[in-house]
């Protein structure tokens, strides 16, 4: 950890899906500004994880802690983790018929600057600010106006939860494969746009499979998930070591 203090300190998160206990045992910290990157073969849990923090209810946590920003935030509901400053970023971003776009971004972003003691932006101070992020985002404004990701392609998707993170500016964002399907002027967007919001004090947690991305990130921490724990913890060493190998390499081997 780069930084002094713990922003998410979680410690032994036991998480079913279903019938399934796929997170056996995590523990990890995220110091406040780092950015570390998640990584795990398909089916490791990332996902699970990510959205069990996120406080999704199909995902349910059976054991173990997390505290946030010197909170419990397993004791919050979804809504108040999110006032919190915690983001979390959708791997298949859905389609919700019936809301439109600014509206529910804009509803989330007032929530969140409610909890920070900010006014609430109004239609037109909203709309200024998220023509500006959508521009900078190359997602067309017009996307602004139809219901949520209604009709969007899969990299326009992205885009949508990228400028969601853009106007929220979260303590912590996680970002669950945000690299999938989007164009080389999209990746680069993530990676302007994390630049951006570290300088400014966000922390991340970002799940990516591409070295490229990962690269470009510059992470404080390589973490990489394996049979329900976090079994391995290092630098970019780890990822190109992943990259080159496969997940099914030894880290024993590798380290002889
Ligand atoms: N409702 C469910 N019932 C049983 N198992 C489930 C359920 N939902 C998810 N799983 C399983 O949980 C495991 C973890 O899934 P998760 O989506 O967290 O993986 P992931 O690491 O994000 O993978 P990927 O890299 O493919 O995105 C998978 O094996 C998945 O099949
Ligand atoms: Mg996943």
């Amino acid at each position: 950890m780069k930084s002094d203090r713990s922003l998410l300190h979680v410690r032994d998160l036991r998480v079913d899906v279903g019938t399934r206990n796929v997170l056996k045992s995590v523990s990890f910290d995220v110091g406040a500004g780092d950015l570390v990157v998640l990584m795990g073969a398909n089916g490791s849990g990332k996902s699970t994880l990510g959205l069990a923090l996120a406080g999704h209810p199909r995902y349910h946590v059976v054991g173990g802690q997390a505290n946030f920003d010197g909170q419990d935030l397993l004791a919050m509901n979804p809504e108040a983790r999110a006032r919190t400053g915690l983001f979390v970023s959708f791997q298949a971003p859905p389609e919700i018929p019936g809301v439109k776009n600014n509206l529910f971004i804009r509803t989330a972003l007032n929530a969140v600057r409610d909890a920070r003691g900010d006014a609430p932006l109004d239609a037109f101070d909203f709309l200024g600010r998220a023509r500006e992020a959508s521009a900078e985002l190359g997602l067309p404004e017009a996307m602004l106006g139809r219901p949520v990701n209604d009709g969007f392609s899969g990299g326009e998707r992205k885009r949508n939860e990228l400028l969601q993170l853009a106007l929220l500016q979260p303590k912590l964002a996680l970002l669950d494969e945000i690299d999938s399907g989007l164009d080389v002027d999209g990746t680069r967007a993530v990676v302007q746009l994390v630049r951006k919001l570290r300088a400014a004090g966000t922390a991340f947690i970002v799940v990516s499979h591409y070295l490229h991305l990962i690269e470009s990130l510059e992470p404080d921490v390589v973490l990489r998930l394996h049979e329900g724990c976090i079994a391995e913890q290092g630098d970019l060493t780890l990822a190109r070591d992943v990259a080159r190998s496969g997940f099914a390499r030894s880290p024993e081997k590798q380290a002889a």
